[in-house]
């Protein structure tokens, strides 16, 4: 029986259901029930009929659909593929901001620990982040972890004053506006579409900037046929399968995340027939991070 097979026979077995990222190994994408975004994969992660939820993602993915799922089994192929962005705020500054603001809102973007988002009122993903802190009643906002979706939703939302944290990722954060610029001079043709993770200058010479799922619907609606995509190479996968007659373009330095590349169909194999890696939180960090997700679930609809 060859792996895929053997996935396949586990999966129906111990009653399990596999959700990927974009950003993973195209074979790991390819034996995903549901393939997404952030948000995409949050929203799906609720109601799912089976018991188990191998997610082929990176820590706070699993964490966060265990948190919205307590009485199912959610398993991480690989336990030590976190993001390093979801670190990069604490406890004691949103305190000290709180204190600072009045009608403060502390907006915490998904890719964060659940300790964080635990101190925050609303979580938001890339896709949706522009529409909730739209809906907030809040003047103030203190948007962890990520500078740049910050400085993103920021411009969408001038009526709201922002309060900026230096978290960042390191993936879209290093990308090289040169390389971009250098691809476009190689085909001027070629629309960019990019990540809001990515540096203000990309940013601004860009044609679309969306979530990965915005993405991959911009290039797919869009007339033109050649695109500069600026985020995780993962997506190609995606990009390519849906449109078959279009070309997309990496900068020379392709953007690739090393955790999300961690997942591999040995390992989402391995964690099925043994139930390894299972993710746990305690009750009261269920209840204080839920909160925020709910939220996030309830003002996106
Ligand atoms: P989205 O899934 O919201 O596009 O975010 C990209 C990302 O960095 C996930 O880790
Ligand atoms: Fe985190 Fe960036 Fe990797 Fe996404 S691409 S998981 S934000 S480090």
């Amino acid at each position: 029986m060859d792996m895929i097979d053997e996935i396949k026979k586990w999966k129906k077995e111990k009653n399990a259901v596999i959700l990927a990222h974009y950003y993973v190994n195209p074979e790991v994408q390819q034996i995903a029930d549901y393939i997404g975004d952030s948000f995409y994969l949050s929203k799906v992660a609720v109601g799912l009929k089976e018991q188990t939820i191998v997610f082929c993602g990176v820590a706070f993915m699993g964490e966060s659909a265990k948190i919205l799922n307590l009485d199912k089994t959610v398993l991480m192929p690989d336990k030590s593929a976190d993001c390093a962005m979801a670190h990069m705020a604490d406890a004691q500054t949103i305190q000290k901001m709180r204190d600072t603001y009045e009608d403060l809102a502390v907006v915490c973007y998904i890719n964060s620990t659940a300790e964080l988002k635990r101190h925050s009122d609303v979580c938001v993903t890339s896709a949706n982040a522009v529409q909730i802190v739209k809906a907030l009643p809040n003047k103030h906002i203190f948007f962890i972890p990520d500078k740049n979706l910050a400085r993103y939703v920021a411009q969408q939302v001038p009526e709201k004053e922002f309060v900026f944290n230096q978290g960042y990722c390191p993936v879209h954060e290093h990308m090289k506006l040169r390389e971009v610029k250098r691809v476009k001079e190689l085909h001027p043709e070629a629309e960019i579409l990019t990540h809001p993770e990515c540096p203000e200058a990309i940013c601004e010479i860009s044609d679309y900037i969306g979530s990965t799922s915005g993405i991959i619907s911009y290039a797919t609606q869009s007339p033109k046929k050649e695109f500069i995509i600026c985020t995780e190479n993962g997506v190609r996968y995606e990009l390519e399968m849906r449109n078959p007659d279009k070309q997309f373009y990496f900068t020379e330095t392709e953007p690739v995340c090393m955790d999300m590349k961690k997942i591999t169909l040995e390992k989402v194999l391995h964690v099925l027939k043994t139930g390894e890696n299972e993710v746990h939180v305690t009750e009261k960090v269920r209840e204080e991070s839920g909160k925020a997700l709910e939220r996030m679930l309830e003002l996106a609809k």
